[in-house]
């Protein structure tokens, strides 16, 4: 009897040898990856939840991973019998999916208040609780460790590589900023909310910067194993670009985070 493998929920029979990436392509489970199956972007993830003895040991480019999540394009079937289950890291998606999937199909009869909407922490969709917090600053910030910790890991990771630093140090100063600001913003915050409320949109400007100098920096990462390819060369060519005319603006966005509510609040109200 062949192995059954589930993903997301979806199942088939699979043969010996075949990668989870692959049955997941078979079965239309869409799966992260910007490398398409070479184990270089380390973003096609999955959790598993069963039969992990039924796939092949850990590779080398496994290594960082812990627990119970492997690489779905590195981790292939070896056994003919058995079960073996897993899913993607899209839950969130999913979840919102799953929650659209109510809503009226019919444009008619429809108030026209946002769908998403907060009240206090609780994120409301269409009326319903969907999740609490979220905000960065709760819990004096702790929330962001989920992002530091792979931030973090990545910068050390690649800092003995002499063809990352144009990446890898701009890199590490964003996100040493961000660690800055973050909890300015935390401390100056409790005391006058308007700090935080003029500062947030550069805020959040600052942090997409992040995760996108997070993503040419790995991109650049990975194309770096390929120089001479006219594709990954202009990966890393997009990559440089960025950090050297879009990523500086974060410098800017610091600085009028940092320079608070009172340039604002302050301006007379009869000359508006
Ligand atoms: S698809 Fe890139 S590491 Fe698996």
């Amino acid at each position: 009897m062949p192995v059954e493998v589930e993903i997301d929920k979806k199942s088939m029979s699979a043969d010996v040898g075949q990668s989870l990436f692959e049955l997941a392509e078979m079965m239309q489970v869409q799966v992260p990856t910007s490398c398409i199956k070479n184990g270089k972007c380390r973003e096609c993830l999955v959790e598993i939840t069963e039969g992990e003895q039924f796939l092949t040991p850990r590779s080398a480019q496994e290594e960082h991973l812990k627990g119970r999540f492997r690489l779905s394009c590195r981790a292939r079937v070896v056994s003919d019998s058995g079960r073996i289950s897993c899913h993607t890291l899209r839950r969130e998606a999913m979840r919102i999916e799953q929650h659209t999937q109510h809503l009226p199909t019919s444009f008619h009869d429809i108030p026209l208040a946002p769908a998403v909407s907060r009240q206090g922490d609780r994120i409301m969709l269409d009326g319903r609780e969907i999740a609490r917090g979220r905000k960065i600053t709760q819990n004096m910030g702790k929330n962001l460790r989920h992002l530091m910790w792979p931030l973090t890991e990545f910068i050390e990771e690649n800092r003995g590589i002499p063809e990352m630093s144009e990446f890898n140090k701009p890199l590490h100063q964003g996100v040493r900023g961000l660690q800055h600001l973050t909890l300015l913003l935390i401390a100056e915050g409790q005391a006058n909310p308007h700090f935080l409320a003029a500062g947030a949109t550069d805020y959040c400007r600052y942090f997409g910067n992040i995760l996108l100098a997070y993503m040419w920096a790995r991109m650049a990462r990975v194309a770096l194993e390929s120089v001479g390819d006219p594709f990954y060369d202009a990966k890393i060519a997009s990559a440089r670009f960025f950090f050297k005319r879009i990523f500086p603006e974060t410098v800017g966005l610091a600085a009028k985070i940092q320079a608070g509510h009172k340039p604002m609040m302050e301006y007379p109200e009869a000359m508006m």
